[in-house]
């Protein structure tokens, strides 16, 4: 990756509101490619030059957590060589960015029920994760063979464990107690969710955690998504009044 040092942009944007925690749907990739009667998987590799921009832009701009919804748990459904394309590229990811990772301060965190992804994949997203996990410029958690629901079942699990051997007390649970159980423990919720190509869903993504966000939808496909309409999105967050249920 090439970054700009986030001072340099700084100025193009108001530090004080900028968000803290931008969350998006990357979707359009097979879309781009059929439009060009490309493979689908063709899209994805489109798709994964997006993510260096993105990842970039958020560095320059100090944009301190980004998460990236790159593999749902209903993605399994795809076709076997897609889903492996999918798992390849993540793979070559990992290790083509390593050296950036590190020059430019950024954690990568995986999120999702991690244990159920090929042991090759687990094995370089325990590295990364393990090499990364002292960084302290930009926090990306990468959702793979992430569901909201999933995750909701889990911190169910875990809470109820805790009561069960009685470290919690079942009244005393609050949304503090259910955010510390959930994937994203320790991560602010977003403030600015972002899906591309169209589609007016949430598809299972961080369904407690974009309680607040503000949402933006653009038509334009994964593939298409350039700095400029990026952080014109950033610039219009800007602009938006959040007021949290208050008048
Ligand atoms: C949605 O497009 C995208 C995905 C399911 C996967 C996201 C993957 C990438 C951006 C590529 C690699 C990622 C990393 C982190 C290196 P779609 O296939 O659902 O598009 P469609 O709705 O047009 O079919």
């Amino acid at each position: 990756m090439n970054f700009k040092e986030p001072s340099e942009n700084r100025m193009e944007t108001d530090k004080k509101i900028l968000p803290t925690h931008i969350a998006i749907i990357m979707d359009g990739n097979g879309r781009w490619a059929q439009k060009r009667f490309l493979s689908r998987i063709k899209g994805h590799e489109k798709g994964a030059d997006t993510v260096r921009m993105v990842v970039r832009t958020c560095r320059e701009v100090g944009i301190p957590f980004l998460t990236l919804y790159a593999f749902s748990t209903e993605n399994w459904q795809r076709p076997k060589k897609e889903v492996a394309a999918l798992m390849s590229l993540l793979k070559k990811f990992l290790s083509s960015e390593h050296k950036e990772m590190m020059k430019h301060e950024i954690r990568l965190n995986a999120i999702g029920r991690l244990n159920q992804l090929p042991s090759d994949v687990q094995k370089a997203l325990e590295k990364t994760m393990h090499a990364t996990e002292n960084n302290r410029g930009l926090v990306i958690n990468l959702a793979l063979n992430y569901g909201a629901r999933a995750e909701i079942v889990e911190m169910v699990q875990k809470i109820s464990r805790k009561i069960e051997k009685k470290e919690l007390d079942a009244g005393h649970i609050d949304e503090k107690t259910v955010e510390m159980h959930l994937y994203t423990s320790g991560v602010p919720d977003p403030d600015l969710l972002i899906r591309t190509s169209g589609e007016m869903r949430i598809s299972n993504f961080l369904l407690w955690q974009i309680a607040y966000s503000e949402i933006f939808v653009t038509d334009t496909l994964w593939p298409d998504f350039t700095k400029e309409e990026f952080l014109s999105i950033i610039d219009s967050f800007q602009k938006r009044s959040r007021r949290f249920g208050k008048v």
